[in-house]
C-alpha cells in the first residue's frame, strides 16, 4: 500500500502552471505560490506521471500569517495546498507529495514541519496522522483561505477553522528513524471519531 510507481515529484517550472491548474482560480493560487518561491519563501512541488501533472504541494518557509502559529511555532515551516487530481487519488500520490516536501525541508535544515487542515477533511487528516503528524495542544485556529487573480494577486479571503498538526523531522543524516514511517491504525481512528470543536465563525 502507498507505493506509487512511475510518479516523479519535482519543483514546478513557470511554464508548467497551466498543466497543473484546473481553472483560473487554481491557476491564480499556483501563480501566487510560484511568486513566493521566486522571492525565496518556499517551494512548489508537483507530482507527474509521464507528462501528466497529477498533484502538488507548497512548502511555506516565510513567517506564518496566523498569530497563533507565529507565537507557538516560530520559524517552523508549513506545508499547504496539498492536492491530487481527482482521478489519480487513492494511489499514494498525496502521501508521496508530503514525503517529498518533508525531504526537501530536511535537506534545507528544518527539523519540524506544521500544517493546518479543516477538521472536517477526514481524508486529509487520516493521511497526516498516518504520516505521524500530531495535533498541537492549542486547539483549532481561525485561518483565512485566500483566492487569487491569475497574476497571483489576492482576490479576497474567506475564514476557515483549521486544526494544526506538527511533525518532528529526523536530521539530514537520518539519525533517528526512516523519514515518514507509517503509524498503525488505532490512534488514527481515535482522533477521527472525536467530534471537532464547534466552529465559532
Ligand atoms: C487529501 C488528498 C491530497 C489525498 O491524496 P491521495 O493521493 O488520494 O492520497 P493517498 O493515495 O496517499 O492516500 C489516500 C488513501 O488511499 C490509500 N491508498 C494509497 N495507495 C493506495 C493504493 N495503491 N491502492 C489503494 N489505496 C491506496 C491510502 O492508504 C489512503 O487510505 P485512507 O484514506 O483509508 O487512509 C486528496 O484527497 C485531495 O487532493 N483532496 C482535495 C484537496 C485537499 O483536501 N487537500 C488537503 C488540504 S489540507
Amino acid at each position: 500500500m502507498d507505493v506509487v510507481t512511475g510518479v516523479e515529484v519535482r519543483p514546478v517550472r513557470a511554464n508548467e502552471l497551466r498543466l497543473l491548474a484546473t481553472d483560473e482560480v487554481h491557476f491564480g493560487l499556483l501563480r501566487n505560490r510560484l511568486n513566493r518561491r521566486d522571492a525565496g519563501h518556499g517551494e512548489l512541488l508537483a507530482a507527474w506521471i509521464g507528462d501528466v501533472a497529477v498533484g502538488h504541494i507548497f512548502i511555506w518557509t516565510d513567517v506564518a500569517e496566523e498569530p497563533e502559529i507565529r507565537d507557538n511555532l516560530a520559524g517552523v515551516p508549513l506545508v499547504m495546498n496539498l492536492w491530487v487530481r481527482d482521478q489519480f487519488r487513492h494511489r499514494g500520490i498525496g502521501t508521496e507529495l508530503v514525503r517529498s516536501a518533508e525531504k526537501w525541508l530536511q535537506e534545507h535544515g528544518h527539523r519540524r514541519v506544521a500544517l493546518g487542515v479543516s477538521p472536517h477533511n477526514k481524508e486529509a487528516v487520516r493521511l497526516y496522522l498516518r504520516l505521524l503528524y500530531d495535533p498541537w495542544r492549542y486547539g483549532d485556529i481561525k485561518t483565512e483561505y485566500e483566492e487569487f487573480h491569475d497574476d497571483g494577486t489576492s482576490a479576497g479571503r474567506v475564514f476557515e477553522v483549521c486544526a494544526v498538526y506538527v511533525k518532528e523531522l529526523p536530521g539530514a543524516d537520518g539519525e533517528s528513524e526512516r523519514l515518514s514511517p507509517v503509524r498503525d491504525r488505532a490512534p488514527i481512528q481515535t482522533i477521527l471519531t472525536a467530534d471537532p470543536e464547534p466552529s465559532s465563525s
